[in-house]
């Protein structure tokens, strides 16, 4: 792997081209799961200067929290519930402008101001959702969904071969 990241480009486009092969080549002879989901979770953080990334992963119906940085965070989320549990159970990626104004939205930090989450997927079912949430209002757009659903899905791969 590589020991450090350096991201470069102005516009947003630029900086995930850049990040996304550093992506790949930081899990390159790692075979660990956790290890590889934690450096490409700090990763995102840095590179993209994100407010608080992780991932949560479904165990016993529920999403636990597993590696992340940022502030701290809830550690159990419904099925159904909240951005994360609402991207599991409709399967599909969720852009949120606006925390407040999403139904059931589950304040982690009060700091947070607009969020994507981004469900992974093994045989065709959720087995984890990417958190990726900004201090500031609409950040993420259809940019964040393209570069971010690659490395969602690098996850999937990384977990189909642990
Ligand atoms: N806001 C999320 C909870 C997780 S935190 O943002 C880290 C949600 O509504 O599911």
């Amino acid at each position: 792997m590589s020991e450090s990241l350096t991201v470069s480009g102005e516009t947003k486009s630029e900086k995930y081209q850049s990040l996304l092969p550093q992506i790949g080549s930081l899990v390159e002879g790692e075979k660990d799961f956790i290890a590889n989901v934690s450096n490409i979770i700090a990763a995102l953080k840095y590179g993209m200067n994100f407010f608080w990334v992780g991932i949560y992963f479904v165990k016993e119906n529920e999403l636990v929290l597993g590696p992340f940085q940022g502030p701290i965070a809830c550690t159990r989320i419904a099925f159904g519930k909240g951005v994360c549990g609402t991207a599991w159970k409709e399967k599909k990626i969720i852009v949120v402008e606006d925390v407040e104004k999403f139904p059931g939205h589950i304040a982690c930090s009060s700091d947070s101001k607009s969020e994507i989450v981004i469900p992974c997927f093994k045989n065709g079912e959720v087995f984890a959702v990417l958190d990726v949430d900004s201090d500031k209002l609409s950040v993420f757009d259809e940019l964040d969904k393209k570069y971010l659903e690659m490395v969602s899905e690098i996850i999937n791969g990384l977990n189909e071969s642990k």
